[in-house]
């Protein structure tokens, strides 16, 4: 799918952002922009703008942002040629018919068929569950103490006793075998062609459409396998859902409980948790992770308190803490998981336990002290040492402190001795034995803290150029897109100056042109971020002109590591000189 830019451009001119936000965010005026509350996280003052002039939207509380298409893909989570399709609609501009290969159309229709197929056998599920005449499904939900309002809620159901019987109904209904078979439903093999799923209570798994895009069966008794989850298909992937985020996507609680099965995550709904998701039958990975992320800064984790439990949750918790996720874990002791503590000792108490949740670093630790035997002094050092080293993991000096406060607070472990054995850890660390423990964590970081610098300075110069127009006549003679060196930020500076050049300057156009969701945000947020707020004239001059040599200076180290030839080597010299003398004036 692929459509012109000019049209694209076309349909956004004609969807006025404060229109279309205003369908789904109560909006208010506030000088040039609108505010509201976040739609994209839990927020009770509003930091969510939209601004007419721009034609974009960012929120200062979560950093989300973008532009009218950007916003439908978020909210409804469209792709981006629904979110097109949806906008062209109601602007009145028609799109062209057949954009599609043929490759990508019968990709299409295939998925539309898949889905139709699962919605049609999720049906035939709920059918069996409810009304069919062998209860047994019913009433084993039932028996763990599920209403009928959760199972209508979650769609629950009831594959018959007959391994084919859900083949034959979608036969009836005219569905090909080519399509059945991608759907993963239905086995086709030497032996015959029979239901994937039989005699199994059923859970679909629904997107954030409420698309049925698999299902998990669990057996009626003790039989093996326990659960048999869909396979893969060209519209199920496992790592990029988690089952229940069609309902936590908007639940109004400050954080996300991540557990472990599908009847925890039931169970938590139906006891109010309707902000409870878990991993569909795989191991947690960064993708679930960055998910999460999109709609909250916090999660409690409530994974099974047996050995496997602990394991998955140890697993999990440094994939959770790279995306940027702050993690509690939930004691729930003495029960196995969330569905049975519920059950046994209801909400309130489920309530205290989220209360009185353990920071996931103090967790590991403890979960660490188990494997040493801490009366022997030998084990107690090893155990020592190992903290140590968990502790150097925080580059950040002050969060390291803060962490080995209350890891020795917590451990009774002697402050001192930990500061040493952290000092010493981190020695062992860098290779050097002779410098302080103050520059130890700036060393550790050194490389990436210069890489991460050199982006920085060329975000801030892109985001000087959009927000002050004065500012692009002046340099235009030092600095091209070409200087912008991170892959990223010259594709940005490649269209922002093509349009600076033209005088037609219209940041939320640069977006469109970026086809993955991660990159229209992270654009979007360059187009947002007010630098000169609170500055004098006097320091604006000041900082933007740090931040051009520190631009230009990267770029021609850049192409010095990168010349082959006198002449480009003596290029380079004489604009670094031309570099030192240069002073951008702001008036
Ligand atoms: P109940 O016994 O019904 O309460 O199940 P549970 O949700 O407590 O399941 P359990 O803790 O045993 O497993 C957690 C999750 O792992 C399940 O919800 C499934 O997604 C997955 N799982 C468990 N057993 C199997 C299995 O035999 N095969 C597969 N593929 N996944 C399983
Ligand atoms: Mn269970």
């Amino acid at each position: 799918m692929y459509y012109p830019d000019d049209l694209i451009e076309e349909i956004r001119i004609r969807s006025d952002i404060v229109d279309i936000i205003s369908g789904y965010v109560k909006l208010q005026k506030q000088g040039s922009s609108y505010f509201g509350l976040c739609p994209f996280h839990n927020e009770k003052s509003p930091s969510f703008s939209v601004s007419p002039g721009k034609q974009m939207y960012y929120c200062f509380g979560c950093g989300e942002g973008g532009n009218v298409f950007t916003f439908l893909m978020r909210y409804e989570n469209d792709t981006f040629p629904e979110a097109v399709s949806i906008l062209a609609q109601r602007a009145g501009v028609e799109l062209p018919e057949v954009e599609y290969t043929a490759e990508e159309k019968k990709n299409n229709d295939l998925k539309a068929m898949i889905l139709q197929v699962n919605k049609e056998a999720a049906k035939f599920f709920f059918h069996q569950l409810k009304s069919g005449s062998d209860k047994s499904g019913y009433e084993y939900f039932k028996g763990r103490g599920l209403t009928d309002e959760t199972m209508v809620k979650f769609g629950l159901g009831y594959s018959l006793k007959y391994s084919d019987s859900l083949y034959r109904y979608l036969k009836e209904k005219g569905y090909n075998d080519e399509v059945l078979k991608e759907t993963g439903l239905i086995k086709y093999s030497e032996k015959g062609v029979y239901d994937a799923f039989w005699n199994r209570v059923m859970y679909p798994i629904m997107d954030n459409n409420n698309r049925v895009i698999g299902f998990g069966g669990r057996v009626l008794g003790d039989g093996k396998p326990k659960y048999i989850n869909s396979q893969e298909t060209k519209v199920f992937d496992k790592s990029r859902n988690l089952y229940g985020l069609n309902f936590a996507r908007i639940t109004r609680r400050p954080d996300f409980i991540i557990c472990e099965g599908y009847m925890d995550v039931i169970a938590l709904h139906q006891a109010g948790f309707n902000n409870a998701v878990a991993a569909l039958g795989t191991a947690f990975t960064s993708q679930h992770a960055a998910l999460i992320k999109r709609y909250t800064d916090n999660v409690l984790l409530t994974f099974d308190s047996d050995g496997a439990g602990v394991k998955a949750a140890l697993r999990a918790i440094p994939i959770l803490r790279n995306a940027g996720l702050s993690i509690k874990v939930i004691n729930m002791k003495p029960y196995k998981d969330p569905d049975e503590f519920i059950k046994n000792l209801g909400t309130d108490e489920f309530e205290k336990r989220i209360d009185t949740a353990e920071n996931a670093f103090l967790y590991e630790i403890r979960m660490l002290q188990k494997e040493y035997d801490i009366k022997d002094p030998d084990g107690r050092t090893r155990f020592y040492n190992e903290t140590a080293k968990k502790l150097l993991a925080f580059s950040d000096e002050i969060e390291r402190n803060v962490y080995l406060d209350s890891v020795c607070d917590e451990f009774m472990i002697p402050k001192e001795s930990m500061e040493k054995l952290v000092y010493k850890q981190s020695l062992t660390y860098s290779g050097e034995k002779n410098e302080v423990l103050q520059t130890d964590s700036e060393r550790i970081n050194k490389e990436s803290l210069k890489d991460e610098g050199m982006k920085q300075s060329q975000k801030i110069l892109l985001t000087w150029l959009i927000e002050d127009d004065r500012i692009y006549p002046k340099i235009a003679d030092i600095i091209s897109e070409n200087d912008f060196i991170d892959s990223f930020y010259h594709k940005v500076a490649e269209m922002l100056f093509e349009q600076l050049r033209t005088g037609n300057l219209n940041p939320a156009g640069i977006l469109s042109r970026f086809e993955s969701e991660e990159e229209q945000r992270k654009a979007a947020g360059l187009f947002h971020a007010s630098l000169s707020g609170n500055m004098s004239p006097q320091e604006k001059e000041k900082a933007l002109n740090e931040t051009i040599q520190k631009v230009k200076k990267n770029s021609l180290d850049y192409a010095g590591r990168n010349a082959s030839d006198v002449n480009t080597l003596q290029w380079i010299i004489k604009e670094q000189a031309r570099l030192q003398n240069m002073h951008v004036l702001l008036d």
